[in-house]
């Protein structure tokens, strides 16, 4: 089917009904009729190839409810990969995610429909920047943060995400680490150094996306709004964690929501995030604020058609590379 010739047919609507129920809420019905064939299409493509899609919480909810095998955080989305006997992978998030994926199967055909979907924090660091960290500290393990290049990781003891940061600073801490680096995110390594005995020492980075909240921001929200839960990700800063309820990875403040049905919450992350929980938790209200992530607003439906029908743009990774990175990250599998 070429793209010219999608349009909403009486199959189309019958097969994406379901979905559409769930999130009327969020796309009325001439918008739907957009957005309905590529759903369609896309799920048919993927059964015809073989391909499984791993989709992460950032993505819109068309993407996160209508086309998505695995949807969670980057652990998630890793232990997925790892599992999977897809001959195709098609990763919905942004470019370390699905380095992340090439490296836990190399022998698989990873795609993500757009090469420029890139993170602020996986820039904020080379591995010239590891080599000149290792002069520096020498014998003073680096855990880096799972948004960094595969060059990075090759260069790294043991990787982390924002759901096992704290411990996996703690496993190094129990075999005798008295100091770690890690690295790049300095506010997701001082929320975890204030919650351990570890000497976490800091990198200079940040994510440009949840930098930018502010306590303010929460201490307004309660104002308006006295009986709010405010869940926070760690990557925002030390004084926005303190003036949250709760903080966890994607997965983390998803399960929370679901598990808790606060009447009232408040997701200091990416925009996206808070719609798909709303979609699924409609008797909680879901309370603005929130910061859009440029890099994962890259991936769109028809660019994941497009990526479906042409099998590219695939991930490549030099073979020596993937050999070296596939130690921390399975190292922190194990640890976590
Ligand atoms: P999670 O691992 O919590 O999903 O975070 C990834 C990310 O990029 C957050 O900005
Ligand atoms: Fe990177 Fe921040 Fe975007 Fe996550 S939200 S992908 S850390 S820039």
């Amino acid at each position: 089917m070429s793209l010219q010739s999608l349009s909403y047919t009486d199959e189309v609507a019958e097969a994406t009904a379901p979905i559409y129920e769930k999130l009327s809420r969020q796309y009325d019905e001439a918008h739907w009729r957009t957005i309905a064939p590529y759903i369609y299409e896309i799920n048919r493509l993927k059964k015809e190839k073989n391909a499984v899609i791993l989709v992460h919480n950032y993505m819109t909810p068309d993407i996160f409810f209508g086309i998505s095998d695995f949807v969670g955080d980057s652990l998630m989305l890793a232990r997925d990969a790892a599992k999977t006997d897809a001959d195709i992978i098609i990763q919905c998030g942004v470019n370390f995610m699905a380095e992340t994926a090439k490296i836990l199967c190399p022998e698989k055909k990873v795609i993500i429909p757009d090469t420029k979907a890139g993170c602020s924090l996986a820039d904020a660091i080379t591995a010239k920047d590891m080599l000149a960290l290792k002069e520096k500290y020498p014998g003073v393990p680096i855990i880096t943060y799972v948004n960094t290049s595969a060059e990075v990781k090759a260069l790294s003891d043991v990787s982390c995400t924002s759901a096992n940061a704290l411990q996996i600073v703690n496993a190094l801490g129990a075999q005798g680490h008295k100091d770690v680096i890690l690295a790049p995110d300095k506010y997701l390594a001082m929320n975890v150094a204030a919650e351990t005995d570890v000497n976490v020492i800091i990198y200079e980075g940040s994510c440009e996306v949840h930098e930018r909240f502010s306590p303010q921001d929460i201490i307004d929200a309660r104002k308006s709004y006295g009986d709010i839960v405010v869940l926070a990700h760690p990557e925002c800063p030390p004084e926005v964690m303190a003036q949250a309820d709760y903080s966890g990875s994607t997965a983390q403040m998803d399960n929370y929501i679901k598990k808790n049905q606060p009447k009232r919450a408040m997701l200091m992350t990416e925009c996206s995030m808070s719609d798909n929980v709303a979609a699924a938790n409609p008797n909680v209200e879901m309370i603005g604020t929130c910061q859009m992530c440029p890099h994962m607003k890259r991936i769109t439906l028809p660019k994941i058609l497009k990526a479906l029908q042409t099998e590219s743009p695939e991930v490549e990774i030099d073979l020596e590379i993937i050999k070296l990175a596939r130690i921390p990250v399975d190292r922190m599998l194990e640890l976590s």
